[in-house]
């Protein structure tokens, strides 16, 4: 009778076991990470991260206290050996209340690809390194968007320092500082070991806009601080840019700024994808915040009208791939284009789960609309390595109980190997044809 009863209860216990193992026990959201007061000296660089800035150039960002500190990067291929020294510009702001720190923004280069620099900034503290991204395939970026500064923020940031990566790429949501400025300085002490080291190239969310009807304007810290090579790609503005690396053309658009026929971000974005050259960059790819393609229930609909105007040019040019965040979610989609499944549309992504305080979208459209191939509500991060002109490597990494756990991965051929891409210089293709109508 007692073994009769042991059995029954070592079959339930085994099936409890059995049950928990198979399914995946989603995490709460974490706390918002602690801070204490920084003691540096008030000339010391903080803050300190770095983005690419045009050909064999990197921007070098950072923040002092002390107005009269220079705004001069000091750099070489050897540690405490600076052979080489640039003057850069710096800027401050206002918000309410806050008065931040001098933000300095200097341009070093022409720099060697793959190679390890080391730089100080404004003549004193402690020395950085950095790592420029290789002249050619393969070449890897990490992709994190939503991040926020949480305990799963640090996670994520904890799992992409763990991995080979060359630059890293945030399509929106930055800090969450959300009108409170002195959390954008938290934000960029929390990220300066990854972001200092490699490129971060970013663009523009919700949480960064900070507008408060008239009494402040939109993205007056996100502009200050996050400083993107606009310029250097023909741009008016930092909320949309283009840059290349190896023989990827990446595209940042602007969810949040306008983006119809008439703005001046579509005629941008016309002109740099006239520009692109599919022999030199093969791989054409896009970020952009708000996902066009969602089937989580967060977000229904916000990324429609941008995918109405800017979708038919993306399609006519070839976009290999598009990342999005914004949803506290990963999805990934089949190649589409217009709502179906396209062998010549581009492969969407939403990774907007970088760990923020707001917690994860859980809930899904129900049946999982014929593009979505996988969807899953976890906090985590994405790696792509183009590896050649050919093929790419997509993997999500869950924060599973804080183990990096590589959740979804794919195979992608790039367009230009199947055969979708038109030749730009045939004056009949449809690509031109959109690109340079009025
Ligand atoms: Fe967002």
């Amino acid at each position: 009778m007692e073994h009769k009863l042991l059995t029954v209860l070592m079959s339930v216990v085994m099936i409890g076991a059995a049950t928990v193992g198979a399914e995946y026990v989603r995490p709460k959201p974490r706390k918002a990470l602690h801070f204490p007061w920084s003691r540096k000296p008030s000339s010391e660089p903080q803050q300190v991260h770095i983005s690419l800035a045009g050909d064999q150039h990197m921007r070098v960002t950072w923040i002092s206290n002390d107005k009269s500190s220079p705004s001069m990067v000091e750099y070489g291929t050897s540690t405490g050996k600076y052979t080489s020294i640039a003057q850069g510009e710096s800027s401050s702001y206002s918000y309410l209340f806050y008065k931040s720190g001098k933000i300095h923004h200097t341009v070093i280069g022409p720099l060697e690809h793959g190679t390890v620099y080391f730089y100080r900034c404004g003549g004193q503290g402690p020395e950085f390194q950095l790592k420029t991204p290789p002249s050619q395939f393969p070449v890897t970026f990490a992709v994190a968007g939503d991040l926020g500064q949480t305990g799963w923020t640090k996670s994520t940031l904890d799992h992409i320092d763990l991995c080979e990566y060359d630059v890293h790429l945030l399509p929106g949501d930055l800090s969450y500082a959300d009108y409170m400025q002195s959390q954008w300085d938290t934000f960029g002490e929390l990220v300066q070991p990854l972001a200092s080291a490699k490129p971060w190239m970013v663009t523009e969310g919700n949480h960064e806009k900070e507008n408060i009807l008239m009494l402040e304007d939109e993205f007056v810290a996100y502009n200050a601080r996050w400083k993107m090579p606009f310029e250097e790609s023909g741009s008016s503005s930092n909320l949309y840019y283009s840059f290349e690396v190896a023989g990827v053309h990446l595209i940042m658009l602007g969810s949040y700024t306008d983006y119809d026929e008439y703005s001046d971000q579509y005629s941008w974005l016309k002109a740099d994808l006239l520009k692109v050259d599919r022999k030199r960059t093969p791989w054409l790819l896009v970020l952009f915040h708000a996902p066009w393609y969602n089937s989580n229930k967060a977000h229904q609909g916000e990324g429609d009208s941008m995918m109405a105007a800017m979708e038919p040019l993306l399609y006519a040019a070839g976009v290999d791939i598009a990342l999005a965040g914004h949803v506290h979610a990963y999805e990934r989609s089949k190649r589409v284009y217009s709502g179906r499944s396209d062998p010549c549309g581009a492969v969407h992504i939403t990774v907007g789960d970088g760990g923020n305080r707001e917690g994860l979208a859980t809930k899904y459209i129900i049946p999982q609309p014929e593009w979505s191939v996988y969807r899953e509500a976890s906090f985590g991060h994405g790696e792509l390595r183009i590896v050649n002109a050919t093929h790419a490597f997509w993997s999500w990494h869950r924060n599973d109980d804080d183990e990096p756990v590589r959740s979804d991965q794919i195979w992608i051929t790039s367009l230009v190997s199947s055969g979708c891409v038109a030749d730009k210089r045939s004056h009949d293709s449809h690509l031109r044809k959109m690109l340079l109508s009025p």
